[in-house]
């Protein structure tokens, strides 16, 4: 399938599947083609183990993009939900992939009202992540110094927004 152009955009052309034995190695590449920080197999292993809180994005049949989340409890009856990893392949951008995974995260979220928050580290040079979770209802909450390691920018912003259980 060849990259669309711009006026064939369509929410419709979106959909998430689950992430699977079958396709592990696909999430293993994108995580290659999109981050720079490197994660082990306990990462990927997790990740068949989280049910909803991690997903593909497909394009049509073309699998572009994901989100991968793990539940942290804070030790007493609370959990946060931290946002390990969100990408979307570079040409398959600003068309709504990255907002309909993170909709879909927050909706499971609400579905737990144990859950308090939902919050990542995304790198203090990030501007284009910045902005897109500013705009998903995130904010800066906190700052973390030489957060990422043996990568050039390892400044990191927390960004977090309250969850919102529907019960
Ligand atoms: C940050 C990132 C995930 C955003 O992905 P994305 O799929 O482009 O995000 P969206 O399309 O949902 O939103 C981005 C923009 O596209 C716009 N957009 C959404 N649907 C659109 C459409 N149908 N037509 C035109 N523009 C559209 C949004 O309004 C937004 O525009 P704005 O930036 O001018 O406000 C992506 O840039 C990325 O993968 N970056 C590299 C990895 C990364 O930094 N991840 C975050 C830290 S873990």
């Amino acid at each position: 399938m060849g990259v669309p152009s711009s006026s064939s955009f369509s929410s419709e052309n979106i959909n998430l599947r689950n992430i699977t034995p079958e396709n592990i190695d696909q999430v293993r590449s994108l995580h290659l083609a999109l981050f720079p920080v490197h994660y082990n197999d306990k990462f990927f292993d997790h990740l068949l183990q989280v049910g909803e809180f991690a997903k593909l994005a497909y394009w049509g049949d073309t699998c572009v993009g994901l989100v991968c989340c793990r539940l942290e409890n804070d030790g007493l009856d609370r959990s946060k939900l931290y946002m390990m990893t969100l990408g979307v392949l570079h040409p398959y951008r600003h068309r709504g992939i990255a907002h309909r995974l993170v909709d879909h995260i927050l909706y499971q979220a609400s579905l737990c009202d144990y859950i308090s928050s939902i919050y990542l580290h995304v790198q203090t040079v990030n501007e284009a992540a910045l902005s897109f979770y500013r705009r998903n209802g995130f904010e800066v909450i906190g700052y973390v110094e030489n957060y990422y390691k043996n990568i050039p920018d390892k400044h990191a912003y927390i960004v977090s927004r309250p969850n919102r259980p529907r019960t």
